[in-house]
């Protein structure tokens, strides 16, 4: 199928789900694909464009991004699936230019800083290690993956609008402990994020490949097939 077919179909798809969904109508002209990811993505089986889409970019144009757009963001995250509907996630951001965004810069690690700069909101990812179950405190051992779900709502989401949404755990934690104020030992920071608006204009830019599925599914009994 053409590019052109794929985009006037997933449009369609967009249309159909603000209407469905109770999304305000002007939603129809907030989605679109980087079909150039797509592309360079060979698979093996039929997949969601969207989960090919995303990328880990890095070429970001300095721009703020929107509150709408960022809230956006966070509320993808919010219909993330876990453990006992416990939702371990925590996010902690700085916008560009605010009084927080220097110290977020300077925590990440100087390979990250480089390019992150370029981001319109840095973000620190936390997870919650316990929950309150009918008056008892318990651990939630699927934090970290409760949360990972919700980090890749976000990225989807962020994937589908167009903008850059990069996970790093590339900077120093007690730089980003400190600077987000968190003492409690109740938390995990799990990683930070960069979000950006793409800097089209430099390329090409990196995509990614993967391992075959045979080499990381067993069926029954588990086998490394990875050496
Ligand atoms: C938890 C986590 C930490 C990561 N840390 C970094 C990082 O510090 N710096 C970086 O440039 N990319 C980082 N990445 C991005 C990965 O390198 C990237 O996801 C991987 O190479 C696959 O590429 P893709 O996301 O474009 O498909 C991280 C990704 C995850 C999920």
């Amino acid at each position: 199928m053409s590019s052109l077919a794929t985009h006037l179909i997933l449009v369609l798809v967009t249309i159909y789900v603000s209407f469905t969904n109770g999304a305000p109508k002007s939603s129809f002209f907030i989605y679109r694909y980087d079909l150039e990811g797509i592309k360079n993505r060979p698979v093996t089986r039929q997949v969601h464009p969207m989960i090919l889409a995303r990328r880990s970019l890095r070429e970001m144009t300095g721009q703020s991004i929107k509150d709408e757009e960022l809230m956006s963001l966070f509320e993808a995250a919010r219909w993330a699936p876990s453990h006992f509907n416990t939702q371990t996630w925590r996010f902690v951001y700085a916008k560009r230019g605010s009084k927080y965004w220097d110290q977020y810069l300077d925590a990440l690690s100087p390979g990250n800083r480089k390019w992150a700069k370029n981001a319109g909101v840095l973000m620190v990812v936390l997870s919650k290690l316990t929950n309150n179950y009918k008056g008892r405190k318990e651990p939630v051992p699927s934090h970290s993956f409760d949360t990972g779900s919700a980090w890749m709502a976000m990225a989807l989401e962020g994937t589908a609008r167009g903008l850059v949404v990069h996970a790093m755990g590339g900077f120093d934690p007690k730089k980003a402990a400190d600077m987000i104020g968190l003492k409690s030992k109740e938390y995990r920071i799990e990683a930070m994020i960069a979000v950006g608006i793409r800097d089209k204009s430099v390329g090409p830019e990196k995509t990614t490949q993967r391992n075959e599925v045979e080499k990381f599914i067993s069926e029954g009994i588990f086998t490394e097939k990875l050496k």
